[in-house]
C-alpha cells in the first residue's frame, strides 16, 4: 500500500551510504560518509580498510539519515534494503547484516537490491515524468562500461560491453599517472584538470572506431590507456611537471574517451532507430559534466532521443539509489528473505 518508505543501505565500496527514500520519490533523509581520505595513501580501494571503515560508520549513517527523515528508529520505516551485489564481499557483508539486523528486529519487508540496476533505476527517481520502460541505459562506473537496453525491473538486455577496463577504471589510472588525488576515485580531480587543458595537446587514438560492434574498450583496443602511459614516460621531466601539460594529457585522454562513448552510442541510436527513445546515463562517470554535455540530447542535434540523467551526487555510489531500486521492486510485490547469503560479490 502506498504511499510507504524504505530505508536503503550500500557498502558495496568504499562509500557508507544511506537513504530513506518515499514510495512516491520523495528523499526523505540520506546520509554518506565517504573514504576519499583513508585510501588516498594506498592509490586505490583496500577491501579491508573499507570493511572497517564501513563498520564504523554504518550505525551513525543509520541514525542520520533516519533523523533527517524526521524518524526515530527503523522501526517507523516499511521495509529495509541493502545491496548484496556486485561488490566487495567483506564490505557488501557489513551493511547486509545490519539491513538484516534492523528488518528482523523490527519485523519489516527486505529486499535484496543489485547495485547496478539500482544505479540505473535512479533514474526514474530523479526525472519527472520518470522514463518509461524500455529505455537505454550507459551505465559508467569504476567497475562497469555497458548499454543496455532496460526491459523493466529485473530485466535488463547487455547490448555492449567493455572489452577491457570500465570507464570510471580508466580514469583512475589515468589520475594515477599524473599523480592526482584518486582516494574516491580518480575522476573528479582528472575532469578538473582536463577543463585547463587543451584536448588536442596529445594526440591520442579513439579507440574502435571502426569496429562494428557496440563494446567498448578504454584500455587495450588501439591502446588508448597505452598511448597515454607512453606521453606521459616520454616526456620530459620538466615538461611533466608543467601544469600546460598535465592538463592537456588529461583534456586529451578525456576527449579520446568520451569521443569513443559519442560514437557506440551514435551506432547504437542508428540501429535501434527511435524504439526505445530514451536514453539513461547512469553510474559514477555519469557525474562528469563534460559526459553530460556531450552525450546526445534530442534537441541540440536531432537525435531521436530524450537524454535522462539524474544529479551528480545521485550518480555516484549513494543510499538513495538502493531505497529507490528497492522501492520499484516492492510495487511489484518483489521481497527477499532476510538473509546475509543474499550477498554476491560477482553478479552478473
Ligand atoms: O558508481 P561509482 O560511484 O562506484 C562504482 O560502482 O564503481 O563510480 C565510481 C567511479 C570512479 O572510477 C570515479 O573515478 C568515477 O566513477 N567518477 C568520475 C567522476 N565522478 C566519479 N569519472 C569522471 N568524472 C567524474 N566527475
Ligand atoms: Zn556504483
Amino acid at each position: 500500500r502506498e504511499p510507504f518508505t524504505v530505508l536503503g543501505i550500500e557498502t558495496s565500496c568504499d562509500d557508507t551510504g544511506v537513504a530513506v527514500v518515499r514510495s512516491d520519490g520523495e528523499i526523505l533523509g540520506e546520509a554518506i560518509a565517504s573514504q576519499a581520505e583513508l585510501h588516498e595513501a594506498w592509490g586505490g580501494v583496500v577491501p579491508g580498510i573499507a570493511r572497517d571503515a564501513h563498520r564504523d560508520a554504518l550505525g551513525g549513517a543509520v541514525e542520520l539519515a533516519l533523523r533527517r527523515a524526521g524518524l526515530s528508529s527503523a522501526a517507523e520505516v516499511d521495509a529495509v534494503a541493502v545491496t548484496v551485489g556486485p561488490g566487495l564481499e567483506i564490505c557488501l557483508r557489513v551493511g547486509c547484516e545490519e539491513a538484516v539486523r534492523l528488518a528482523t528486529a523490527h519485523g519489516k519487508a527486505f529486499v535484496a537490491v543489485h547495485h547496478l540496476e539500482a544505479h540505473v533505476l535512479m533514474a526514474r527517481l530523479a526525472c519527472h515524468p520518470p522514463p518509461p520502460f524500455p529505455f537505454l541505459t550507459l551505465l559508467t562506473s569504476g567497475g562497469h562500461c555497458q548499454l543496455l537496453l532496460t526491459r523493466g525491473i529485473g530485466d535488463h538486455q547487455v547490448i555492449g560491453s567493455t572489452l577491457d577496463d570500465a570507464l570510471g577504471e580508466a580514469y583512475d589510472k589515468v589520475a594515477r599517472l599524473l599523480e592526482l588525488p584518486v582516494g574516491g576515485g580518480g575522476g573528479p580531480a582528472l575532469e578538473s584538470l582536463a577543463r585547463e587543458g587543451d584536448p588536442s595537446a596529445t594526440p591520442l587514438p579513439v579507440p574502435m572506431r571502426n569496429k562494428p560492434s557496440f563494446d567498448f574498450s578504454l584500455a587495450y583496443h588501439r591502446r588508448l590507456k597505452t598511448a597515454v602511459r607512453l606521453a606521459v614516460e616520454r616526456a620530459s621531466e620538466e615538461e611533466r611537471a608543467s601544469p600546460a601539460f598535465r592538463a592537456g594529457v588529461a583534456a586529451s585522454f578525456q576527449n579520446a574517451a568520451l569521443r569513443h562513448l559519442e560514437m557506440r552510442l551514435t551506432r547504437a541510436r542508428d540501429s535501434l532507430g527511435c524504439a526505445p527513445d530514451t536514453l539513461v546515463l547512469s553510474g559514477g562517470v555519469a557525474a562528469n559534466a563534460e559526459l553530460r554535455r556531450r552525450t546526445p540530447s534530442p534537441r541540440d542535434d536531432g537525435a531521436p532521443w530524450r537524454m535522462v540523467v539524474p544529479p551528480p551526487r545521485l550518480c555516484t555510489d549513494n543510499g538513495v539509489m538502493v531505497a529507490w531500486a528497492a522501492a520499484e521492486r516492492l510495487k511489484l510485490g518483489l521481497t527477499d528473505a532476510p538473509d546475509v547469503e543474499h550477498v554476491r560479490a560477482r553478479w552478473p
